[in-house]
């Protein structure tokens, strides 16, 4: 009997916590890997007592053996980071998305939850890979697809690596910082993911994911200040900066990555009612991302 649920971007950030999401459930789990994969991201997997099969999106032949007596497919893989050799965007979220859907067709999957992001008004190359993907997969014949539509993670968007710098109480704004996004925690997306499996009302659909209050990054920054007790230093990129950004890329990836910046300027809520209702769940807020990551950090606390 088919049982295992294949994840394909399990040595990503989401792919990893979807993974540990299954097993905690008892789950019988299986994860696409890369020799190049980073060695400590595949012995944690190993370790949560997931199946690992070699497999490279690029490689057509190598998804068979990923599919092969699957019930479900969970994807997550993109290029946009964990770049290797032959990575790209037309590579990867494009072409080896696709290979998948199909091998997943192929193979009988019953199944096929594809990690998508949400509607962006500035279009790029990631934005039409992910649409593409999509639209393949609604017309693949797989009895069930489920596609998420998650909008920015809070660990990424809001953490020093992207300029929102809590450590140092400083933070590198988008436009005038007040955009207003649904930011949502990789966590979040990943209790959404593993809870479509088992969900009839996420059958079949296309789900924004995000959190209930649009807020702008200003209004993050405001949390973190009342929270602290501790003053901010703010720098802004102009509206125009990343227009100018966004229209002088020449590559796909930069291209993609100025858009997503752009987007954050502009900001645009998504609705996650009708996730929330089909899977029961409730996305955390990010005041509670801001009270975890002052007590991560040992940052002080105010009153
Ligand atoms: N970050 C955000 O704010 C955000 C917002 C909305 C949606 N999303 C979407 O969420 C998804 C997960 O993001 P993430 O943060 O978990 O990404 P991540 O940490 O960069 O993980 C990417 C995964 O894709 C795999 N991958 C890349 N190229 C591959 C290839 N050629 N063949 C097989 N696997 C390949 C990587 O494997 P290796 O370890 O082997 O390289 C890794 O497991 C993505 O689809 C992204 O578009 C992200």
């Amino acid at each position: 009997m088919k049982h295992v649920t294949a994840v394909v971007g399990a040595t990503g950030l989401l792919g990893g916590a979807i993974c540990k999401h299954l097993r905690a459930s008892g789950l019988p789990v299986r994860a696409m890997v890369r020799p190049t994969s980073e060695p400590s991201r595949v012995e944690r997997l190993e370790e949560a007592g997931v199946e690992l099969r070699q497999g490279d999106l690029k490689a057509r032949s190598s998804l068979d053996g990923v599919c092969e007596g699957a019930r479900a497919i969970i994807s997550t893989a993109t290029s946009t980071v964990s770049r290797q050799a032959g990575d790209s965007i037309q590579a990867v979220d494009l072409e080896g998305q696709l290979a998948l859907v199909e091998a997943a067709r192929r193979a009988g999957v019953e199944h096929f939850v594809f990690v998508s992001f949400a509607p962006m008004e500035v279009d790029s190359p990631l934005q039409q890979a992910k649409r593409a993907v999509e639209q393949s997969l609604m017309r693949s014949g797989i009895p069930r697809y489920t596609i998420l539509q998650p909008t920015y993670f809070t660990e990424v968007w809001l953490s020093p690596a992207l300029g929102f710098d809590f450590l140092k109480a400083h933070a590198r704004l988008c436009g005038t910082g007040r955009g207003g996004l649904n930011w949502i925690s990789f966590e979040d997306v990943a209790r959404f993911a593993a809870a479509a499996l088992e969900s009839p009302r996420a059958w079949n659909a296309v789900l924004q994911l995000g959190g209930e209050e649009a807020l702008g990054q200003l209004d993050v920054v405001r949390l973190f200040e009342e929270r602290s007790g501790r003053r901010w230093t703010l720098e802004h990129i102009p509206e125009q900066a990343l227009r100018e950004q966004l229209d002088g890329a020449t590559d796909p990836l930069q291209r993609s990555l100025a858009a997503l910046m752009l987007h954050v300027a502009l900001g645009g809520p998504v609705n996650p009612r009708p996730a929330m209702e089909a899977m029961a769940l409730r996305p955390s807020r990010v005041r509670d991302y801001v009270e975890r990551v002052l007590a991560d950090h040992h940052l002080p606390v105010g009153v």
